[in-house]
């Protein structure tokens, strides 16, 4: 392609893709060392494949990637620890309390602690927090968290007890809270109360994830706002997971022209807010290289089509002024 985002943003942050086992493979493979400087991996490291069976820990994939990165100077993203999807059978299907924080324990320390000086940063928890519950007047964002196996056989405390435990495992990774619709004021309130709490707490939190799974109708301003509350609170910000949908794309053709210029722009504008908040974002990772492998392919939300091409968004971001 003879340019690289990588290195157009070397000044301002990192720029990340997703990883899978396809992307030891060419073309994919190239494009990647190419074009990007850090990786998270799309599902090898959730809690069911790292730990398919209780006591088991499958490091064989991840090991492949870690030796990939590592081979051609590229960060690599922890993700995630405790998520209320893809995490099994087992893990915190229990209600004896007291085993449930055992088999958080050993999962975390297990995971971190295999890879620990060789991880970033991990995402300790992901998605956490209730859509659509508003901060109750009393500030008790405990109030706000979703029922997941882990509340239930915990307690709010689970979250608390991830961090203290990724830290001891591995105290130079930077530790992150991940969720998706940060820019919704409602859930961001949440957020900003439960990691400005943890933090007065001590609790070792260091950065706010937000994924960005957006469509070309997404408000730049909640971004924005979102970007500006959680920087207040000292910590990290980064994008995890950006992607722009093009909702009225056609499934079986690609994008008009029409709709990869207007992909672009809404790119191209949220790339210029990333770069105004650069004391803060550490990284702008992209969930999906091409098209075609995007979990949400019907609405080519990437920067790369199919064949591998550069799209409209791709040359916006390059140069978004
Ligand atoms: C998605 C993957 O892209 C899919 O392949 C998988 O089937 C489901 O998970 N938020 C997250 C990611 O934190 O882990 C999710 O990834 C997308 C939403």
């Amino acid at each position: 392609i003879g340019s690289s985002l990588a290195e157009a943003y070397a000044d301002y942050f990192l720029i990340g893709t997703i990883y899978t086992p396809n992307t030891l493979v060419d073309p994919e493979r190239s494009l990647v060392i190419e074009q990007f400087n850090c990786i998270t991996p799309e599902n090898i490291m959730k809690p069911e494949s790292m730990q398919p069976s209780e006591g088991y820990f499958a490091f064989t994939l991840p090991d492949a990637m870690l030796k990939f990165a590592e081979e051609n100077n590229i960060k690599v993203i922890g993700h995630t620890l405790v998520w209320h999807q893809q995490s099994g059978r087992f893990l915190g299907q229990t209600s004896d309390r007291e085993k449930a924080i055992e088999q958080l324990r050993n999962h975390i320390t297990n995971v971190v602690g295999n890879y620990k000086g060789r991880i970033m940063a991990w995402d300790v928890v992901n998605e956490a927090v209730k859509d659509g519950a508003p901060l109750p007047a009393d500030g008790d964002w405990t109030k706000c968290l979703r029922e997941t196996q882990w509340l239930r056989s915990i307690g709010p405390d689970y979250i608390e007890m991830a961090f203290r435990f990724a830290h001891e495992a591995d105290p130079d990774a930077k530790l992150y809270y991940n969720d998706y619709n940060m820019n919704d004021e409602v859930k961001a309130k949440v957020v900003h109360a439960m990691v400005k709490d943890l933090r007065a707490k001590g609790v070792p939190i260091h950065g706010i994830g937000m994924q960005g799974h957006y469509d070309t109708n997404v408000s730049i301003e909640s971004v924005e706002k979102s970007i500006k509350m959680f920087s207040e609170l000292g910590v990290e910000v980064s994008i995890t997971e950006l992607d722009i949908s093009v909702n009225d794309a056609s499934v079986s053709k690609s994008l008009t022209e029409e709709q990869e210029v207007r992909q672009a722009i809404v790119y191209a504008k949220l790339f210029k807010l990333f770069k105004q908040y650069k004391d803060n974002i550490v990284r702008v990772t992209f969930w999906g290289t091409i098209d075609s492998k995007s979990w949400r392919r019907d609405k080519f939300p990437c920067l790369f089509r199919n064949d591998y091409t550069p799209k409209e968004a791709y040359y916006a971001i390059l140069d978004p002024e």
